[in-house]
C-alpha cells in the first residue's frame, strides 16, 4: 500500500526563524504489519537435499539446548521443522531452510556443554523460566557473576577438594568446541568437587578477552545455568566473534538460581529530585561525562559518578536536562539551550530563546528539539543554528526517539508513527504505523519499542519488518538504553526485559516508583514519588 500526501520541507533555520522557501515534497505510508509476513513455502525436495552437515548442526543445536532425548537424533524428515525452531530462536526469517547466516553461526566455535533433556522444557521452549535448572549452590566462580549474586567465591587451597575444577585438555583435531562443563548432578543439586570446567588446550588462548568470555560462559554452567536461547546473552551456546557482555537474560538466570544481593537497592539521594537522566557514550566505551544526572525543582543540576554527587550548574531558569554521546544539555524555561562539555562554567550556548522550543532530546551524537508548532529540529553542530526536519505538515509531535544509527522516530499526537532515516534532509518521512492507542516510544541501541494505551509493549523486528508484542499488559512507561529495556507497571512495579517475548525480570515491587533509567552498562536507577533516588545493587 503506497499513498502520497503533501508534506513540507523547510530549509535551514537559524534561531527560531523559519525560512520561507517551502518545498512541497511527498511522503509515503508503508505500515508495518503486526504479524510475521507469510514466508515462501519450501518444496520438500529442497528439504531432502539438506546435507549431512545440516543435520549435524541441527542435532548439535538441539543437544546444546536440551531439546533431544538422550541417544536420539532428529530424523531427516523433521529437519525443516527443526530448522524453523532454530530460526525462531535466532530471530531469522522462519523458512525451514538453512540460511547462510545459520550455516555461518552454527559453524562457529561453541560451548560443548550439552543440556540434559527435559521434556517440559522441550515441549515449551518459550517458557524460559524452565531453563534455569537449579543444580545447587555449592559452587565456585568468577567475579563477573558475583556482581549479581549473594555469594562469595574464593580459590581453594592446594590439594583441597574444590567445588569447581578448572582443567585444560586437548580436544583433538577438528573439534571446534572451546570448552565444556561437566558435572555429576541429579538435576536438583550438584556434588561438590564434581564440577569440571574443561578448556580446549588446542586453542592458544592468547586472546584474554576471548578466554575471559569463555570462562564466564562456562562458570555460568558451573553455577547451574543452561544455554540461553537469547543470541545476545553470554549463555548463548555459540561464539560468532563478538565478546558479549552479561545480558539481562543472564542476570535473570543467575538471580533465579541464587536470588539477589541484599539489599537489592541502595539509596543514593534523598533530596527531592525533580527528574533524573543518564548520560552515556554511544558505544560501550566510557566517556568523561558519563553518569547519572538529576535536576532539582530549584533548577540545580547534579551529577552522580563514582559514588558522589557534584553540582554541575545551579540556575533557577533551568527547565530540562538531556544527555547522550557524552554530552549534557539543558533547556531554560525561555527555550534557550546549552551544552556542557565537562567543567562547571563551561556551558556552550547552542540555541536561542524561543517559546517554540518545548523539549530537547539528546540521542546518539546529536541533540534535537521538539517545537510547539509541531516540528522537530536538530542542532547543526555550530553556533545557534538548528536544522528543521521534514515532517508531515498538519500534525504535531508528541514524542521523538532516536536509535544509535540516528533513525528518527516521531510519535504524533494522532498516534501516527513516522520515521526518517539519517541524514533526514535527503529522505522523506515514512508513516509506519497508524494507531490511536500508541502512547509512548523508546529506542535502545538500534532497537525500537512502543507502548500502547492497553499496557502492551511492542517491539519492532526490523529484520523481518513486523511488530511483536513482548509484554501483554500492565505497562504505563518504558525506558530503553543500549541493550536494556525497562517497563514500569501501573502498580508501581519495575521490570527489565530479558530478550525473550513475554519474559521480564521484576526489579522492584515498590508502589511509589515514578521513574526508572539505566545506562548502557546495565546500571539502573529509580526515583520515588518523594524524590529519593535508588541504585540497583546487583
Ligand atoms: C524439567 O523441568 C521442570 C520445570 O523446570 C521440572 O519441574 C522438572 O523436574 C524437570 N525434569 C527433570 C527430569 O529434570
Ligand atoms: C572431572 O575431572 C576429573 C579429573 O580428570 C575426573 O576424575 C572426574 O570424573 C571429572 N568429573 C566430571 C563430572 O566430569
Ligand atoms: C571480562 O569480562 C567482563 C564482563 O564482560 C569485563 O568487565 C572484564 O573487563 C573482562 N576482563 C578482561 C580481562 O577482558
Amino acid at each position: 500500500m503506497t499513498l502520497f500526501a503533501s508534506f513540507l520541507l523547510l530549509g535551514v533555520i537559524s534561531c527560531s526563524l523559519a525560512s520561507n522557501n517551502r518545498i512541497v515534497t511527498r511522503s509515503s505510508i508503508a505500515l508495518i504489519p503486526s504479524v510475521s509476513p507469510t514466508l515462501p513455502v519450501v518444496p520438500s525436495a529442497t528439504a531432502q537435499a539438506l546435507s549431512k552437515k545440516h543435520s549435524k548442526h541441527v542435532n548439535d543445536f538441539f543437544k546444546l539446548y536440551g531439546w533431544l532425548e538422550p541417544g536420539k537424533s532428529v530424523p531427516d524428515s523433521d529437519l525443516p521443522k527443526a530448522i524453523r525452531k532454530i530460526q525462531k530462536v535466532l530471530k531469522e526469517p522462519v523458512t525451514g531452510v538453512f540460511s547462510d547466516k545459520m550455516m555461518d553461526m552454527l559453524d562457529k566455535p561453541r560451548c560443548g556443554t550439552e543440556q540434559p533433556y527435559n521434556e517440559t522444557d522441550a515441549k515449551n521452549p518459550s517458557d524460559i523460566h524452565k531453563r534455569y535448572v537449579l543444580w545447587g549452590s555449592k559452587c565456585a566462580a568468577f567475579a563477573q557473576w558475583m556482581r549479581f549474586m549473594p555469594l562469595n567465591i574464593v580459590p581453594a587451597n592446594t590439594n583441597a577438594n574444590a567445588d569447581i575444577n578448572i582443567l585444560f585438555t586437548s580436544f583433538g583435531r577438528d573439534d571446534t568446541r572451546y570448552a565444556f562443563t561437566s558435572m555429576v548432578s541429579d538435576g536438583v543439586s550438584l556434588a561438590a568437587g564434581n564440577i569440571n570446567v574443561t578448556f580446549n588446550d588446542d586453542y592458544q588462548w592468547n586472546d584474554d578477552r576471548l578466554f575471559n568470555f569463555t570462562a564466564i560462559h562456562e562458570i555460568g554452567h558451573a553455577f547451574g545455568m543452561s544455554h540461553s536461547a537469547v543470541e545476545a546473552a553470554v549463555m548463548f551456546a555459540y561464539y560468532e566473534g563478538n565478546i558479549r557482555p552479561i545480558h539481562p537474560d543472564d542476570k535473570m538466570g543467575i538471580h533465579s538460581v541464587y536470588g539477589w544481593k541484599n539489599p537489592k537497592w541502595s539509596r543514593i539521594d534523598s533530596n527531592t529530585a525533580a527528574n533524573m537522566i543518564p548520560v552515556t557514550s554511544i558505544s560501550n566505551s566510557v566517556s568523561a561525562n558519563d553518569g547519572l544526572y538529576q535536576i532539582r525543582s530549584s533548577g540545580q543540576i547534579l551529577r552522580y559518578a563514582s559514588g558522589t554527587w557534584t553540582s554541575v550548574d545551579n540556575n533557577k531558569d533551568t527547565a530540562q536536562i538531556a544527555g547522550a554521546g557524552g554530552y549534557l544539555y539543558q533547556r531554560h524555561s525561555d527555550g534557550s539551550t546549552y551544552r556542557w562539555s565537562g567543567s562547571n562554567s563551561n556551558w556552550q550556548y547552542i540555541g536561542t530563546a524561543s517559546d517554540n522550543v518545548i523539549d530537547i532530546v539528546a540521542a546518539s551524537d546529536q541533540v534535537y528539539s521538539r517545537r510547539k508548532d509541531g516540528w522537530v529540529a536538530r542542532w547543526s553542530g555550530t553556533g545557534t543554528s538548528w536544522l528543521s526536519i521534514e515532517q508531515p505538515s498538519a500534525q504535531t509531535s508528541k514524542q521523538i526517539a532516536i536509535t544509535d544509527s540516528k533513525t528518527l522516530w516521531n510519535l504524533l499526537t494522532t498516534g501516527d508513527l513516522v520515521r526518517s532515516i539519517w541524514p533526514y534532509n535527503s529522505g522523506e518521512w515514512l508513516i509506519v504505523d497508524q494507531n490511536a492507542a500508541n502512547m509512548a516510544i523508546a529506542a535502545g541501541g538500534d532497537e525500537f519499542y512502543k507502548l500502547q494505551s492497553d499496557g502492551t509493549v511492542v517491539w519492532l523486528n526490523t529484520k523481518e519488518n513486523y511488530w511483536q508484542t513482548i509484554e501483554s499488559a500492565g505497562s504505563v512507561a518504558i525506558h530503553a538504553q543500549g541493550d536494556y529495556l525497562y517497563s514500569r507497571h501501573r502498580d508501581g512495579s519495575v521490570w527489565r526485559y530479558t530478550g525473550t517475548s513475554g519474559v521480564w525480570e521484576m526489579l522492584d515491587d515498590r508502589k511509589d516508583v515514578v521513574s526508572v533509567v539505566g545506562d548502557r552498562g546495565g546500571e539502573v536507577w529509580e526515583m520515588l514519588t518523594n524524590g529519593d533516588i535508588y541504585r540497583l545493587v546487583s
